[in-house]
């Protein structure tokens, strides 16, 4: 039997660290190709993330990440992005612990302005400022736990963090 495919890198961080934007560059550098698990959850729900949320709540929306998750990472060779919130799940960091995992820490101020200009967040729909703050400081230890690699993308743009993830990879 052959071994399974996983990725070749994934990208972890708090909504505007920048993980798709970067993993489409990095997957371009490698030659390989990028997915992103917030895509893979609508395409298996068949409605954007805002509706999954407002329709069926957030755990049904974790239980389609997780599954989503469990996909990639056990049968996917590319640039793989996760979800802000996907490392909460347990299942998730344990698959996550033998693969090249590249945390993207991004300040406040920088990921406000990405993710004002981005797709819309439910979590972050009222006061994102303190909702980013108040997300960021539960997750950064488990953003820290599963990383082998941590890139700071503060003035840097994407191409320049991805040149570092692979620098620090
Ligand atoms: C979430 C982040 C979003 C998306 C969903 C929940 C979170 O992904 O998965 O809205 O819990 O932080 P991005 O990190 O790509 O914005």
């Amino acid at each position: 039997m052959s071994t399974p495919a996983t990725p070749a890198v994934v990208l972890v961080g708090p909504p505007g660290s920048g993980k798709s934007t970067v993993g489409r560059v990095l997957a371009e550098r490698l030659g390989l190709p990028f997915r992103d698990t917030d895509a893979d959850v609508e395409q298996a729900a068949g409605k954007p993330i805002p509706e999954i949320f407002v329709d069926e709540g957030e755990p049904h929306f974790r239980q389609l990440e997780r599954e989503a998750v469990r996909a990639a990472a056990t049968g996917y060779a590319g640039v793989l992005a996760l979800g802000g919130g996907a490392v909460m799940a347990e299942e998730t960091r344990a698959l996550l612990a033998p693969l090249p995992v590249v945390f993207l820490e991004v300040a406040l101020g920088d990921a406000v302005k990405r993710v004002g200009l981005d797709a819309p967040r439910p979590l972050l729909a009222v006061n994102p400022r303190a909702r980013w703050r108040e997300l960021m400081e539960a997750r950064r230890p488990l953003y820290l736990e599963v990383a082998t690699a941590v890139v700071d993308t503060e003035g840097r743009t994407p191409e320049q963090v991805a040149d570092a993830a692979l620098e620090a990879l």
